[in-house]
């Protein structure tokens, strides 16, 4: 069985805002998926149908085979659900909070408290439980959340932007968390993310969304790989520019050349396989050949292809892998 299906789905709201226009996905009870999209895109508004927190306006979605709409109370019992702009009371501990939390799912004696500690335990809050969550930092408090959804142990867990905002140690820990939940405990994931890496490091499979559509799905492999083409780049002097362009000209599955401070990039079909005639070219027209890498493309480009613009923020995470900008 599928933990999620959604056929046709469409949610507008007032004022002929089409958030999400159409979408069609199924995601099996082993997976972690990912919707990689920009500010806007339908990301949330697909979370909150998908958790039975807003009606669709057509469509059907189903989580472990429940209708959301038609059988909304069952579904509330097995997912989890962390979202972006959830409230939380500054004053009061994380611990209390997850008492809270549990009591409100039903569990009464000293459970709720041995559940609050199993869990501040599994997301790394324990020496912190004590203390009000207005004194924790964000990372911590992305990982309050994670407890929160956990509480009622759900089968399915829907994380919209975990990671927003958090620095790159607070972000791993987060994407080890939630590894070892869908593997350890097979729980399975529905996370959105603006960020490349973490579509690409942490999803098994992705939908790129924009203006409330799909426009790619698939492994990051295989859209990567549906751009045919590799990533050559080759650091040279700027002032040898125009010289490497020239004897580039003629070359063997070469798809698009471009030039920035750090050097050339070339999308070229096969980059294993050109790399060598590259360097040839180069050395017979005398330009001085610094580093080169040969590469898959990265969903950077990926997103591009499909939507035709960058993904916001796209830049910090290219710069972290040394990329050189486009
Ligand atoms: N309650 C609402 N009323 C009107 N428009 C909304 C509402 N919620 C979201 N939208 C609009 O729907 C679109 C998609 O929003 P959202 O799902 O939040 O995108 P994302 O999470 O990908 O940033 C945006 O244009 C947003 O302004
Ligand atoms: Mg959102």
């Amino acid at each position: 069985m599928n933990a999620i299906e959604v056929e046709g789905l469409v949610k507008t709201f007032p004022g002929e805002v089409e958030a999400v226009a159409g979408i069609d996905l199924a995601v099996s009870g082993d997976e972690i998926f990912g919707f990689l999209g920009p500010n806007g895109a339908g990301k949330t508004t697909t979370i909150r149908i998908l958790t039975t927190l807003l009606r669709s306006t057509r469509g059907k979605a189903r989580v472990n085979g429940l209708d959301v709409e038609q059988r909304a109370a069952e579904v509330r019992q097995i997912v989890g659900v962390a979202l972006q702009e959830a409230g939380m009371d500054a004053l009061s501990t994380g611990r209390e909070m997850l008492v809270l939390q549990a009591r409100l799912h039903g569990m009464s004696g000293s459970e709720p408290q041995r559940r609050a500690a199993g869990l501040l335990e599994k997301v790394g809050l324990s020496d912190a439980g004590d203390r009000r969550v207005g004194t924790y930092s964000g990372g911590m408090k992305r990982r309050l959340d994670l407890a929160h959804a956990l509480v009622h142990g759900p089968q399915v867990l829907f994380l919209d932007e975990p990671t927003t905002g958090l620095d790159p140690a607070s972000r791993q820990s987060i994407w080890d968390e939630v590894r070892r939940l869908n593997r350890d405990e097979g729980i399975a994931v529905f996370l959105t993310t603006q960020y490349m890496e973490e579509a690409d490091q942490l999803c098994d499979r992705l939908a790129i969304i924009d203006h409330g559509r799909i426009v790619a799905m698939g492994t990051p492999d295989e859209l990567k790989a549906s751009i045919g083409a590799d990533v050559v780049t080759v650091a040279i002097r700027p002032e040898e520019a125009q010289a490497a362009r020239t004897a580039l000209e003629g070359l063997d599955g070469l798809i698009d050349l471009r030039m920035d401070g750090a050097g050339l990039t070339l999308f070229v079909n096969d980059g294993s396989e050109t790399v060598a005639d590259v360097i040839r070219l180069l050395d017979e027209a005398t330009v001085g050949v610094g580093a080169v890498s040969v590469s898959r493309p990265t969903l950077d480009e990926v997103f591009l292809r499909a939507t035709g613009s960058r993904l916001e923020g796209a830049g910090d995470t290219s710069a972290a892998r040394g990329e050189a900008a486009s």
